[in-house]
């Protein structure tokens, strides 16, 4: 959370981001959709805390750990000095992953979710650090700031993950070189601690094989709660009933948490011990700041908070002489209630407003329930099928306002929520094949008047070697000759030959924008012949 010194409060006017923002409505809605309706997929992975999704249950391993462990290691190659390194996803290099200090399994497992989300907007090292934080938020942790905007790392990472054997000289100049002190070194190590432990089969040297059948791989947890978050790890090493590995461990030469913990007199884990709280709180700006550490020239966004009106997922289509709109509205810290009335305003470009009644859509909940947010759709769907409102082509659409139950009005201090009606999707789009060699036609519907420098497709969920996603532009080429739709919108047209889908996209004035609706061959109508 972004805290002002209070005297700045009526100065200052902190505006997280205005709506539509591409990049940021994207790592908003995968930061804070995390349960029910309309939920990101991030948020399954780690459900229930004890699960184990590629190991298995009774593993001893749980998928929270894993993530928390992955995090830690593809940001411990940072050197602040030079400014490589840190949360930028190169551990999924297996250059990285065959390294000494990068053994075991949990690198691949957290990475085969990330990889799950394949969003043109969020990189892999942000699905790293927006998993990280969900998997602790909602296995007892507390609520940890998100920042957007991590590019993921070209290739693999200068060498750098401290490891058990080494000394605690070793492990303060490691830590020193990532960027944290001695003391924020022991706190990041407890905090991270918390969860998980070590595995015999990478670790055979500090962990036996335990034969138990609730622990199938042999796990010797950090603390008794591996699953969860709380100050156990602390507790346990102050009264001495640890059986954390790294510090009760036979050989001494690996006891690393032990020489780690104590290398301030205890001080520091005293006060863990002391204050579930406290421990909370430092382990909250200590994940953080984990996270936070990229390379430099990364710039992070500000800390994504939810916005309290957010519309979502607009599609517009042409057809004929009507404009087809479909979406949802999403009301931030709001119950399901089935007397409140949601009204929106359509502000078309003639200055007239329609007024449409809305329909509940469903509920959506982040950090285990702690927040809820009520979901409207634009048209009430009797199916999965999208539903459309149908306006009027020639009046089109400009913004939308909301009004829920005849209280005020929610239109983004005054600015509107801007629907963007240049160019959108024209349903005279049609397959002529729609298997190999594909053959069919994209149509574009362009508002007279808009004048746009280029049309463009977006190919949906294009990566380029190295996985990272990438924004692939087709431009469409101008007709020599405007087609019209209808009075105020030309069609502009592209042949298409592969099965991809794509989003349509222009740019007027430099700035460039594209919808949310994907169509490839496949969800075409045939051509007429
Ligand atoms: C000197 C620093 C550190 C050393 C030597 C160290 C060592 C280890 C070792 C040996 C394991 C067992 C891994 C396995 O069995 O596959 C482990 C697990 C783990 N470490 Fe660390 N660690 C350090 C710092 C950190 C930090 C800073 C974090 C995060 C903030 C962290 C988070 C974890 C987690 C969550 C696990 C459990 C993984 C699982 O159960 O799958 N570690 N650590
Ligand atoms: C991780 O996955 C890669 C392939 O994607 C594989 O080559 C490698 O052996 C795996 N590593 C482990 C430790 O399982
Ligand atoms: C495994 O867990 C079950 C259920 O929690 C418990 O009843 C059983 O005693 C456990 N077995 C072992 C060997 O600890
Ligand atoms: C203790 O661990 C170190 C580092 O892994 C190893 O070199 C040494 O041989 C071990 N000592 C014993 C007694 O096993
Ligand atoms: C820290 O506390 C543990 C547990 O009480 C104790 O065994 C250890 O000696 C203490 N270490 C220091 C440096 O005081
Ligand atoms: C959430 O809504 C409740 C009830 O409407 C209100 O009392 C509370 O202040 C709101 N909380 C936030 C953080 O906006
Ligand atoms: C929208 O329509 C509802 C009822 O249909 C009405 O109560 C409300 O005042 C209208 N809102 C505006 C701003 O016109
Ligand atoms: C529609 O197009 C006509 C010209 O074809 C233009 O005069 C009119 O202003 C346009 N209407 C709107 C609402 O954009």
């Amino acid at each position: 959370m972004l805290l002002l010194p209070h005297f700045l409060g009526s100065l200052a006017v902190v505006k997280a981001y205005v709506w539509p923002s591409p990049m940021l409505d994207a790592l908003e809605a995968a930061r804070w959709n995390q349960d029910g309706h309309n939920s990101a997929l991030l948020a399954t992975f780690i459900k229930p805390c004890n699960s184990d999704l590629v190991e298995g249950t009774n593993s001893g391993r749980a998928d929270v750990a894993d993530w928390v462990r992955t995090a830690y290691h593809d940001m411990a190659t940072h050197n602040v000095a030079d400014g490589t390194g840190g949360l930028d996803a190169s551990i999924r290099f297996l250059e990285e992953t065959s390294r000494s200090e990068n053994p075991g399994t949990g690198f691949n497992n957290t990475l085969s979710e990330v990889r799950v989300v394949n969003d043109r907007y969020v990189s892999i090292a942000d699905s790293l650090a927006v998993g990280t934080i969900i998997a602790i938020e909602n296995c007892g942790g507390p609520e940890i700031a998100f920042r957007g905007g991590r590019i993921d790392a070209r290739e693999p990472n200068t060498p750098g993950v401290p490891e058990p054997q080494q000394d605690l000289d070793s492990h303060i100049a490691a830590f020193a070189r990532q960027g944290f002190t001695q003391t924020e070194m022991i706190k990041l190590v407890a905090c991270g601690h918390s969860f998980g432990g070590v595995e015999h089969a990478p670790f055979p040297e500090i962990v036996p094989e335990i034969n138990d059948p609730n622990n199938t791989l042999s796990v010797a947890h950090f603390d008794t709660t591996f699953t969860h978050f709380d100050n156990d790890v602390a507790t346990e090493y102050m009264s001495g009933t640890t059986q954390n590995p790294l510090v009760v461990g036979s050989n001494d030469t690996t006891n690393s948490d032990k020489r780690i913990f104590g290398s301030d007199g205890n001080v520091t884990m005293k006060s863990f011990a002391d204050s579930p709280e406290l421990f909370a709180s430092t382990c909250a700006d200590m994940f953080a700041r984990m996270l936070d550490t990229v390379p430099r020239g990364v710039e992070l966004t500000e800390v994504i908070t939810p916005l309290p009106v957010k519309p979502h997922n607009l599609i517009l289509r042409l057809a004929g002489d009507t404009l087809k709109l479909a979406g949802e509205v999403r009301f931030w810290n709001m119950t399901a209630d089935a007397q409140r009335t949601v009204f929106m305003l359509l502000d078309d470009h003639t200055g007239g407003t329609r007024n449409v009644t809305l329909t509940s859509s469903g509920v959506s909940t982040a950090v285990s329930g702690r927040y809820s947010a009520a979901w409207y759709t634009f048209a009430p769907r009797p199916s999965n099928a999208l539903t459309f409102l149908s306006l009027d082509a020639i009046a089109g659409i400009k913004s939308l306002r909301f009004v829920v139950d005849h209280g005020k009005l929610e239109d983004q201090g005054g600015v509107g929520f801007a629907v963007q009606d240049g160019v959108v999707f024209s349903e005279t789009s049609c397959y002529t094949s729609q298997h190999p060699p594909y053959k069919w036609r994209l149509d574009v519907a362009v508002r007279n008047g808009l004048d746009p420098s280029r049309v463009f497709l977006v190919q949906l969920g294009a990566e380029d070697s190295v996985e990272r996603q990438i924004i692939v532009e087709t431009d469409i080429p101008r007709p020599t000759q405007p087609i019209a739709a209808n009075a105020n919108y030309s069609i502009w047209s592209i042949e298409m030959t592969d099965d991809n889908s794509y989003f349509v996209g222009a740019e007027v004035d430099g700035v460039k924008f594209s919808g949310n609706d994907a169509s490839g061959a496949a969800d075409l109508s045939p051509c007429a012949v």
